[in-house]
């Protein structure tokens, strides 16, 4: 008999090779090729087209059961996940090490319980003393959670077998679960695939809402197979910067509902506190005299945010390379842009330091941007601050155009309501016409249509 193939699967992005290597060759990390367990050697005789049973197909409109979801007692939270939890769906959380994924789902379980539901929390990493700690700390010490520490699926399935089907199950983490169905260490690639497998099973037959808490790779990815990500049904990462005190829970992935929704809340000393209204937070502090700053407003899904966007240069004397360096945003879009300012516009960065930062450590990845990075290099450059209540949005491209966004109503209607009265953004009937948004809201909106108006603008000091 042949002897069976050996597999090596890599743990970071799950690509299979016959021969172990130092580095993966599809995404170049190093030390994460493991060997799997052979796999079963197909017969060439073997046919699937008799013997099963027979399934039974069925109309699209079948009455069903209508989807009633389960509030997680946090508002940020159900935003994020489209309104709330599904029962019988599988959610994967991924996040940065000490961001706060337990510290939300301890707080999410509580209010479940709270509200009535069942709520287990099967922790993998701490033991029940240190979530009993920071249940204490968070001020829900007293809500009927049903804790427990264990990393073994099989005793998880057992116990959860011969109880009533908890409403919200939270596993934490699943990179720490271990089933002895499968060989490896948990974390292998087989391990987390398999144990995934089984507790979402277990979901779907009971109609629990399942939460798997997912550690993270250095490049932000969720560790193990990418499949997990296909198995599950939602996938939000948990981000922020560590140094800053807000976090966002965003939704990359929802078969339920829209992505791209955002819930923000601030890690304060009882507990992640709810951020009803991002904007204050990201332009908390900020001066508004200060040339090379333009506020942004962005759109996170369906919500608008309001951030500041701040410009540097400095003249270089010597003819040395000048640096660019950015801090939450493209690298390769600034360069863009400069380079369509120095094309069309006439200026002159060539000799010049650019820095450019959004404030409070928020990451823009709205091309809508494009506007309000522009003006802010422009103020920078010439040294004038931009007028107190502007705000600048569009899409700038390679001919110096300024181009339509998605939702200038809603970032408009935003702004003013921050005060932030003037408007600057590419043309569009729906906001500077009769019934437009600026009107309705009591602001301006000026359009601009290329790139040297702005400038002009800027310049002119209107
Ligand atoms: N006493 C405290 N006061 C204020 N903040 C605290 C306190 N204790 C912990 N924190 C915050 O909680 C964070 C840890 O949260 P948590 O353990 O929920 O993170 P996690 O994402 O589950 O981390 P891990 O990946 O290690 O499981 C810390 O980084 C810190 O910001
Ligand atoms: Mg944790």
């Amino acid at each position: 008999m042949a002897k069976p193939k050996r597999r090596f699967v890599c743990s970071s992005c799950g690509s299979v090779t016959n021969r172990w290597q130092g580095q993966c060759v599809d995404c170049g990390e190093w030390n994460t090729l493991t060997e799997e367990a052979p796999a079963t050697v197909f017969s060439a005789k073997h046919d699937l087209s008799s013997g099963g049973r027979a399934i039974s197909f069925e109309p699209l409109d079948m009455p069903g059961r209508a989807l009633v979801r389960r509030s997680t007692g946090i508002d940020e939270f159900d935003r994020a996940l489209g309104g709330g939890l599904v029962p019988g769906s599988a959610i994967l959380m991924g996040g940065d090490p000490g961001i706060g994924k337990s510290t939300l789902l301890l707080q999410a379980s509580a209010s479940v319980a709270k509200a009535g539901g069942t709520a287990v929390y099967i922790s993998g990493e701490e033991a029940t003393g240190q979530i009993r700690l920071r249940a204490e700390r968070l001020g829900v010490a007293s809500a009927p959670i049903k804790l427990a520490a264990s990393t073994s699926v099989r005793d998880i399935l057992t116990t959860l077998g011969d109880m009533e089907p908890p409403a919200l199950l939270v596993i934490d983490s699943i990179q720490c679960m271990h089933s002895d169905q499968i060989e490896g260490a948990p974390g292998t690639v087989s391990q987390v695939r398999g144990c995934a497998f089984e507790l979402i099973r277990y979901a779907k037959e009971n109609g629990t809402a399942l939460v798997l808490v997912g550690h993270v790779t250095k490049d932000g990815s969720i560790a193990g197979p990418r499949v997990l990500e296909h198995m599950v049904d939602v996938v939000m990462a948990f981000e922020g910067e560590r140094s800053h005190q807000y976090r966002i829970l965003r939704n990359l992935k929802n078969r339920f509902g829209p992505v791209d929704e955002i819930g923000v809340f601030a890690m304060e000393g009882h507990g992640l506190a709810e951020v009803g209204n991002p904007s204050l937070l990201f332009l908390s502090g900020r001066e508004n005299t200060i040339a090379g700053s333009a506020v942004f407003p962005a759109m996170e899904g369906t919500r608008p945010v309001l951030v500041e966007i701040q410009a540097l240069i400095v003249r270089l004397q010597s003819g040395a390379t000048p640096r660019r360096a950015v801090v939450g945003w493209d690298n390769g879009r600034l360069a863009m842009l400069l380079a369509v300012l120095e094309a069309r516009c006439g200026l002159n960065f060539s000799s010049a330091e650019v820095y450019l930062n959004v404030a409070g450590g928020y990451r823009l990845a709205d091309p809508a941007a494009d506007l309000a990075v522009a003006a802010a290099l422009v103020s920078a450059l010439a040294e004038k601050p931009l007028p107190r209540e502007a705000v600048w949005f569009g899409e700038v491209s390679l001919a110096g155009e300024i181009r339509p966004v998605a939702h200038a109503g809603l970032r408009l209607r935003e702004s003013a309501k921050l005060g932030f009265a003037h408007a600057f953004g590419p043309e569009d009937k729906s906001l500077s016409g009769k019934n437009g948004a600026a009107r309705e809201t009591g602001g301006r909106h000026t359009s601009v249509q290329l790139l040297p108006n702005l400038v002009d603008r800027i310049l002119g000091g209107e």
